[in-house]
C-alpha cells in the first residue's frame, strides 16, 4: 500500500501542524511504504520570495526529519525534483471539465484572503491530482480543508480513465484525519499562522514560553474555582501531559487556589518537554549539513523512478508515445 501526503512550505511549523499533519504522518510510515513530499510549486501560488521559498524549504525538511519522519523507510522529496508531474499535471487539465475547478471553495477563500486570483491558484487542484496520481498513491492521508481536492482528483482520474482506459490511473482514497481535534491557539480560536496565534514547535525557549503567558483567561480569582469548559490551557495541556497530569490541573481548577500564571507555567514545561527528543534530533541534523539534501536528493531519485515508470504509462495510453 502506498501512502502519499504533501506539505507546504510556509513558514514556521506550530503546535497545530504538528499533530494535525506531521504526528499522523510519521505514524502510517508503519501501515505502508510512505512518500512525503515538500509542495513547492504549490507554494509559488502564494508567495514570490525566491531566498523565503528556498528557506521554507530547508525548514520543513529538518522539520519534518525531526519530526520522526525516516528516511529509511519513506520516500521524502520535494516536488519540483520530479518536474514530470507538471507533464501530468498538464495531460489531466485537458479531461478536467472547468466545472470542477470552479466549485473548488480553497481557492475563492484564499483570493478572498488577498492571495492574487493567479491561473496557478486557479488550476491548483490539477496539480495536486498529478501529484497524488504520479504514483499510484492508494492513500492520501490530509486535513478536513483538503476533502474536496481529493474528490477532485478521483473525478479527474475516472474522467481519464474512461477516455483512455480502464487501469490508466490508481484511484486514490483519502483518509480523512476527522477526528484529528483542531489544536486551539493562544486566543482560543483554531491556531493558525493567518490569526497570529500560534505556538511555533522549535525556537528559542525564552521566547516561546513567553507566548505561553499570552493566553487569553478570564478574571477568576486565585483562590476561587476556575471554569474549566472551553479553557485554552488545558485544551493545549492535554496535548501534551500524562493524563495524570491533565486530571491533577484539571481538579486544581475546580478546587480553586490556583492561579492562571501557576496554570500556564505547568503548560510551559509540558510543552518544553514534550518537543524535547524532536528538538535534540533537529540540532542534530542541523549540525550535519550535507545530510538534508543527501536525504533529498536520494527521495528524488526514487521518487523519480516511479514517476516515470507511471507517466510511460500514461503516455502511452493517451498517444503521445
Ligand atoms: P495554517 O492554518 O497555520 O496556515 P496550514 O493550512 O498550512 O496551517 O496547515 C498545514 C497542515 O496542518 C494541514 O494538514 C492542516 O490540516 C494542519 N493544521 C493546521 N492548523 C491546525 C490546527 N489548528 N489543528 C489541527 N490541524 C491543523
Ligand atoms: N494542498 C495541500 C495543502 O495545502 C498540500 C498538497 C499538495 C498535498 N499536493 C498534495 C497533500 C498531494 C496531499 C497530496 O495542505
Amino acid at each position: 500500500m502506498r501512502i502519499l501526503t504533501g506539505l507546504q512550505p510556509s513558514g514556521k511549523l506550530h503546535v497545530g501542524n504538528y499533530f494535525g499533519a506531521m504526528e499522523p504522518a510519521v505514524r502510517l510510515q508503519d501501515e505502508g511504504e510512505g512518500f512525503y513530499f515538500i509542495a513547492d510549486y504549490h507554494a509559488m501560488t502564494s508567495t514570490q520570495d525566491p531566498a523565503a521559498l528556498r528557506e521554507n524549504v530547508r525548514e520543513l525538511a529538518v522539520d519534518f526529519l525531526a519530526c520522526g519522519l525516516d528516511p529509511s523507510r519513506s520516500v521524502f522529496f520535494r516536488q519540483s525534483a520530479v518536474p514530470e508531474v507538471n507533464e501530468l499535471a498538464w495531460i489531466l487539465s485537458t479531461v478536467c471539465p472547468m466545472s470542477l475547478l470552479e466549485k473548488c471553495h480553497s481557492y475563492k477563500d484564499k483570493v478572498s484572503k488577498g492571495i492574487a486570483a493567479s491561473h496557478g491558484l486557479f488550476a491548483y487542484p490539477v496539480l495536486m491530482a498529478a501529484d497524488i496520481l504520479l504514483y499510484d498513491s492508494n492513500k492520501v492521508p490530509v486535513g478536513k480543508d483538503q476533502k474536496q481536492h481529493l474528490e477532485v482528483t478521483r473525478d479527474i482520474a475516472v474522467k481519464l480513465n474512461e477516455a483512455f482506459g480502464e487501469g490508466t490511473l490508481v484511484l486514490p482514497d483519502p483518509i480523512i484525519r476527522e477526528d484529528t481535534a483542531v489544536v486551539v491557539g493562544l486566543d482560543g480560536q483554531k491556531m493558525s499562522k493567518s490569526y497570529n496565534n500560534t505556538l511555533p514547535i522549535f525556537g528559542q525557549e525564552k521566547e516561546l514560553k513567553k507566548r505561553i503567558m499570552r493566553i487569553v483567561t478570564d478574571s477568576t480569582a486565585v483562590e476561587d474555582p476556575k471554569p474549566t469548559e472551553n479553557s485554552t490551557i488545558l485544551a493545549l495541556y492535554k496535548l501534551f501531559a500524562s493524563e495524570a497530569d491533565y486530571d491533577a490541573m484539571v481538579s486544581d481548577h475546580q478546587r480553586g487556589g490556583c492561579g492562571y500564571g501557576d496554570f500556564k507555567k505547568r503548560l510551559a514545561e509540558a510543552y518544553w518537554e514534550f518537543f524535547a527528543p524532536m528538538r535534540a534530533r533537529r540540532d542534530e541534523i542541523t549540525a550535519d549539513p550535507g545530510y538534508v539534501e543527501e536525504v533529498l536528493r536520494a527521495g528524488a531519485d526514487r521518487a523519480r523512478a516511479e514517476a516515470t515508470k507511471v507517466l510511460d504509462r500514461v503516455r502511452k495510453a493517451v498517444g503521445l508515445r
